[in-house]
């Protein structure tokens, strides 16, 4: 199933909620994520190979998958791009990820799939062009990879946030909005605590993400965040969340004791 998050003048923004849930079994709910602008499309963190069939499918009835201008991933975890090399074989796109996981990218692929079709995004980020539009880039390194994006439309002023802002839900949840932020963020909390890794991100990326227009928040797990309140909201409590590094102490380090059942 999809849904459309913006629609306008030949520029539509869809999300894809319920492709791995819980019906998968042991596999975390992720959201895929499709912007059209002009006949030109970029498939946003599009998944490993649960999602690939499922996704092509769906974005054939808003694009023609062949005809896909870049996979952009925001990190190189295998929920994000492991189908990458599916992708590249079923069109002529490009792929998009942090120079620092550029050399990791092609393990997920057959030998040759990703020749001279990587573009490494630099550290300090990368404006893409889009049709008549853009998709930018936004550094968000730590939060939680070592190279880690975020890609923020301008149009829809849409943030698609990566796993900043994901919570463990099902499909039907994901397919939501954030209502009550105080106890979503209960749910948030121990994921974030224990990906995210450090105050000293959060604190700088709150800073920029502050000087962004942002309308939605829209995570790779769980509920998007809509609205001006909600977005300022989301930007505060990471702006104070512990994590990570913040909370390591030396108990975290102790040779194990414990025999695996
Ligand atoms: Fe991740
Ligand atoms: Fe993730």
């Amino acid at each position: 199933m999809s849904r459309v998050l913006y629609e306008s003048n030949g520029h539509i923004c869809l999300a894809f909620t319920d492709l791995v849930d819980d019906a998968h079994g042991d596999a975390v709910q992720s959201n895929q994520f499709l912007v059209v602008d002009h006949g030109h499309a970029a498939l946003i963190d599009p998944g490993g190979q649960m999602t690939y069939s499922e996704l092509y499918m769906t974005i054939s009835r808003y694009f023609p998958p062949k005809q896909l201008d870049y996979v952009m991933a925001s990190h190189a975890d295998p929920d994000i791009v492991a189908s990458v090399g599916r992708w590249l074989t079923a069109s002529e796109s490009r792929v998009l990820i942090s120079e620092v996981w550029a050399r990791f990218l092609p393990h997920f692929c057959q030998v040759g799939k990703t020749s001279g079709r990587i573009v490494p995004i630099p550290d300090s980020g990368l404006i893409v062009p889009l049709g008549k539009s853009s998709l930018m880039a936004i550094p968000a390194h730590f939060l939680h990879s070592e190279g880690n994006f975020q890609f923020y439309d301008p149009v829809s002023k849409i943030l698609f946030s990566g796993d900043l802002g994901a919570s463990m839900t099902t499909g039907s949840e994901a397919d939501g909005v954030v209502t009550d932020f105080d106890t979503h963020a209960v749910r948030m909390l121990g994921f974030h605590r224990r990906y995210m890794s450090g105050n000293r991100a959060c604190r700088l990326w709150a800073a920029m993400a502050r000087t962004l227009d942002i309308a939605r928040i829209v995570p790779q797990h769980g509920p998007s965040f809509h609205g001006r309140e909600m977005v300022a909201r989301f930007i505060g409590w990471v702006e104070q969340l512990q994590c990570g590094l913040d909370l390591l102490e030396p108990s975290h380090y102790r040779v194990p004791t414990q025999v695996m059942g």
